[in-house]
């Protein structure tokens, strides 16, 4: 099996996304006829494992160079919300954001549109996908970043009295698409000023999907290295203590787990695409002038923890440990 060092030497070059980031590597130049290797294949899915998000730029970009790169790493899956499906597309989210259409928040006198706060893709289902690959469609004149923040180095940094609390928690997860209701996200006084469609349609049924749990700190399988697991957007609150010192424990961890210090805000240009590992990395959207456009497609890479659970009355349903 070809190492990413031998990839490096052989196929494409692979350098790192940030020289003092903990996570995150450069592939260049990649081809849909290089990926019909197993072999190169093989080295993509061991980078990604270590380094947790993958930047491919200088490459051969295209919808069908999006999904076939995107099934490297696994199978795909549509969006659990027909609302959030791309009509005709069913391997296809898109994100979006129009000056006529699209979630927009006033951030203390600042007006961002498609703003979304550090979380994990669809942590509020029980099932959370592994991974995704965002590539953009139409970029806006400026702004429209999106940032990345490692979950293992957030482990890392915790104090091991921290670590020892958190060890047997678990964090209960709901939908709710008004970001500026989620009581574990610290963006000062944002406020919504317009709900998307797509987004109006997730409320009117939010209370229809059960509350789920996931534990605060899961093993990655691959390496043994231990993930902070906490998700600040559709977070509630610690499911073995909904006190005020529970709530305080998870503001603490929040407040580490989203140390600007280890973010990376990626600066889109055409035919970029990004693969992150969701299990892994927390992710965010800076947002756009609510003047501008942007639309962004994003393919939902399937697998399971089989760490998350749905709450049903009597506490989580199925066999869980806790
Ligand atoms: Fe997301």
């Amino acid at each position: 099996m070809a190492t990413a060092a031998s990839l490096k030497q052989e196929v494409i070059d692979v350098s790192p996304l940030g020289e003092s980031l903990p996570f995150g590597a450069t592939v260049a130049g990649l081809t849909l006829a290089a990926l019909a290797d197993e072999a190169v294949r093989a080295a993509l899915r061991d980078l990604w494992v270590d380094r947790g998000v993958l930047l491919f730029r200088g490459g051969e970009t295209s919808q069908a160079m999006h999904i076939a790169l995107s099934r490297c790493f696994g199978d795909l899956e549509p969006h659990p919300f027909p609302e959030s499906r791309q009509e005709g597309f069913p391997d296809l989210v898109k994100i979006k954001f129009y000056p006529e259409d699209g979630s927009y928040y006033d951030i203390e006198g600042d007006l961002r549109g498609g703003w979304l706060p550090w979380h994990s893709d669809l942590i509020y289902t029980h099932r959370i996908n592994h991974g995704g690959i965002l590539r953009p469609v139409e970029l806006p004149a400026s702004g429209g970043e999106t940032g990345f923040i490692d979950q293992i180095a957030a482990y890392e940094r915790l104090p091991v009295a921290l670590r020892e609390r958190i060890a047997h928690l678990h964090v209960v997860y709901h939908v709710d698409v008004d970001m500026s209701l989620q009581p574990f996200v610290d963006q000062g006084s944002a406020r919504l000023v317009r709900m998307a469609a797509s987004g109006t349609a997730i409320e009117k049924r939010k209370f229809t999907y059960p509350r789920v749990i996931h534990p605060m700190v899961y093993t990655q399988a691959e390496t043994g290295r231990k993930v902070l697991n906490v998700s600040p957007a559709f977070a509630l609150g610690i499911y073995e203590d909904g006190t005020a010192a529970g709530d305080q424990l998870l503001r603490e961890v929040v407040a580490i787990c989203t140390d600007p210090a280890l973010s990376y805000f990626h600066a889109w240009q055409e035919g970029d695409m990004v693969l992150w590992d969701n299990w892994r990395t927390l992710h965010s959207a800076r947002g756009v002038a609510i003047d501008q456009t942007r639309v962004m497609e994003r393919t939902t890479i399937r697998g399971d923890y089989a760490l998350g659970r749905p709450l049903g009355l009597d506490g989580p349903v199925a066999d869980f440990d806790i």
